[in-house]
């Protein structure tokens, strides 16, 4: 998988260095790049902002050097992967379309994302226009409800939820078919050794004997009953169906 990063903070995204996405890019399996959106910018202060047409607080995004970079972009990824090659476009955005474990699962079949992250209040409408008539695939991608003061802290986690599930990365693929979230249910509560552990207040705390049984039906049934409990008390809106306007809502 091939992924291009565009940003005004470049040393941001230095973690995905690190541990599993550090190695899978070391193993070749990712191939992550890194690009200062201010390199397409053509003034001596590098400029990529400007007050928003019409008034109000904060700056805006221009549009110039966006679509250069996109330009840029997509011919050196071509170079590289074909002709051919299309990048999936992803803009971090609070007003975005939430991104959940499926869409995670989805994108992490995919060859080529390019992730670009908006500073300032945002980015010229023009941009996503300009790239739909390029004919580009473009998303754009909540992590929740609260705003954040750019995309790249939703790059990082979007591209540890995307590449962790690219066959190879997690060296045991088990461990992924079990984990919250894959199959629609919080996970069920771990233990380990000891199975009988006194706590520093000294009060004794046993793990629950069904997981010492060996009866293994009988242990997935228990841990699908405390899946469903804990979905329910913590996250009922997973369990419940989703509205529709009859209802309503
Ligand atoms: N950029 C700013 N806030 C964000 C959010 N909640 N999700 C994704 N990108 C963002």
């Amino acid at each position: 998988m091939r992924i291009d990063v565009l940003t005004l903070f470049p040393e941001y995204l230095a973690p995905l260095e690190l541990s599993l996405i550090g190695k899978a890019r070391r193993d070749g399996l990712v191939d992550l790049r890194v690009h200062q959106l201010r390199d397409w910018t053509h003034d001596r202060h590098r400029t990529v902002d400007d007050t928003p047409l019409g008034g109000g607080a904060g700056m805006v995004m221009k549009p110039e050097p966006w679509a250069e970079a996109f330009a840029a972009v997509r011919a050196a990824g071509r170079a590289e992967l074909g002709e051919d090659a299309e990048p999936l476009i992803v803009f971090p955005n609070p007003a975005g379309t939430p991104f959940r474990q499926a869409t995670a699962q989805e994108w992490s079949g995919r060859e080529w994302i390019v992730f670009a992250c908006g500073r300032y209040e945002g980015i010229d409408e023009r941009v996503y226009e300009h790239l739909a008539d390029e004919g580009f695939e473009v998303a754009l991608a909540s992590l929740g409800d609260y705003v954040l003061n750019g995309g790249e802290v939703a790059v990082l986690a979007i591209t540890e939820a995307v590449v962790r599930l690219v066959p190879g990365v997690v060296g045991n693929a088990e461990s992924l078919v079990e984990e919250s979230h894959s199959a629609g249910l919080l996970e069920y509560p771990l233990y380990t050794r000891p199975a009988a552990w006194t706590d520093p207040s000294g009060t004794l705390r046993e793990a629950p004997a069904i997981l010492l049984s060996g009866d293994h039906a009988r242990i997935a049934a228990w841990r699908r009953e405390q899946s469903e409990a804990r979905t329910a008390a913590r996250r009922p809106d997973l369990l419940a169906p989703p509205a529709t306007p009859a209802d309503g809502a």
